[in-house]
């Protein structure tokens, strides 16, 4: 299903509200009025519906940008990469102003990206890096080393790997061999992760430490829990998993279904420490449950507006603020970014970051 939250201009406003609409105030009770003069429309392209936080990321680009004026054409290509590239061709026939891609493989948008290029429409990568182009120009995304790195900390804490002998047994789970994220993630975890590794302490019960073996193509939940389950069948079938490194909660639900499914978290068999990343709310349930350890929260409404300052300043003409311009090279030039940092969250501090902080409502979390 492709989900489209176009949105055109709709009204005609007498001028005084036209004034204040454009200075981005919203008029009307509490809610916002939609502006009545488009400062152009702007194409979203992003990769799935079955994540939750895409839909988020797509709403709230939307929200914000109908804020400024802007029309907006979102799509969401459900990982498949020509659905994608078709919905991008689409997107430039239109000539819209600016681009935002959520790439579902990274490396596939060349000769697309080259035809945004030749028809001036500046490109903002989301999330993803896109790669091996030289038509991206800006990039807004999280710290995705650190997102690796913190995962890897809450194992080394939570089993106080820095004052224990072990050796504690792991599985390594990492993202989509296409997505760059997946890349960088691994290797923050790994940086952490290695010495504990070279020293005996952790102990990979599976022997697979490769980002090829352990990778997990479009962040399938329900293929690492066949990953899962084949290696508590064979390699770890007569051991005991202290922990798993997931990069992504629905990954880490696959991983926590086949555990239980063999006999974790039942009858003095507690489940490992297991991470994740993106603060879904069936993870946040887990987490609030005790099955899940962490996640890896990424406000996707901060995201959504590093973003869309990117394209306003674009539109203008402007040059849009990066705080990072070395670390994320595509492979054809260094992409000027926007590093935004994530938070660890866990069983002691999801009230204070993900419900005082307005990402979720209490009641979002009752079972
Ligand atoms: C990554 C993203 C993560 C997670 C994952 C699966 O690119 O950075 O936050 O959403 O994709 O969708």
């Amino acid at each position: 299903m492709v989900a489209r939250y176009g949105r055109l201009a709709r009204v005609v406003v007498p001028s005084v509200v036209l004034a204040t609409a454009v200075t981005g105030c919203a008029t009307g009770g509490d809610r916002p009025v939609p502006l009545t003069v488009s400062r152009g429309q702007i194409g979203i392209a992003l990769p799935t519906t079955k994540s939750p936080r895409w839909i988020a990321d797509g709403d709230n680009m939307v929200h914000q940008l109908d804020l400024l004026g802007y029309t907006t054409d979102l799509q969401y290509a459900e990982d498949d990469v020509d659905k994608q590239i078709a919905q991008l061709d689409g997107m430039v026939a239109q000539n819209v102003k600016a681009l935002v891609v959520g790439s579902i493989d990274g490396s596939k948008l060349k000769d697309v990206l080259q035809k945004a290029a030749a028809a001036k429409i500046p490109v903002i990568a989301y999330d993803r890096l896109l790669r091996d182009t030289p038509n991206v120009d800006y990039y807004a995304t999280f710290d995705n080393f650190r997102v690796g790195v913190l995962q890897a900390e809450t194992i080394v804490a939570k089993l106080k790997l820095a004052d224990r002998a072990g050796p504690f047994t792991v599985e390594l789970f990492a993202g989509s061999p296409d997505d760059n994220n997946a890349h960088v993630f691994f290797a923050g975890s790994m940086s952490v992760l290695k010495p504990y590794l070279a020293a005996g302490k952790l102990v990979v019960g599976s022997g697979q430490t490769a980002f090829e073996d352990i990778a997990t193509p479009r962040w399938d939940g329900a293929t690492a829990q066949k990953r899962m389950e084949g290696l508590l069948a064979g390699p770890d079938a007569k051991k005991r998993i202290d922990a798993v490194l997931s990069p992504y909660d629905g990954i880490s639900r696959g991983v926590i279904t086949a555990l239980k499914d063999v006999g974790y978290g039942a009858g003095g068999r507690p489940l490992p420490v297991v991470t994740g990343q993106d603060a879904e709310l069936d993870s946040v349930k887990l987490i609030v449950g005790g099955q899940q350890t962490e996640t890896v929260y990424k406000d996707t409404r901060e995201l959504a507006k590093v973003a869309v300052q990117m394209v306003d300043s674009l539109a203008k003409g402007g040059k849009p603020a990066v705080n990072d311009t070395s670390q994320y090279h595509n492979g054809v030039k260094a992409v000027p970014t926007f590093l935004l940092q994530p938070v660890n969250v866990d069983k002691s501090n999801y009230q204070r970051v993900l419900i005082d902080g307005g990402y979720y409502a209490a009641n979002q979390l009752a079972a």
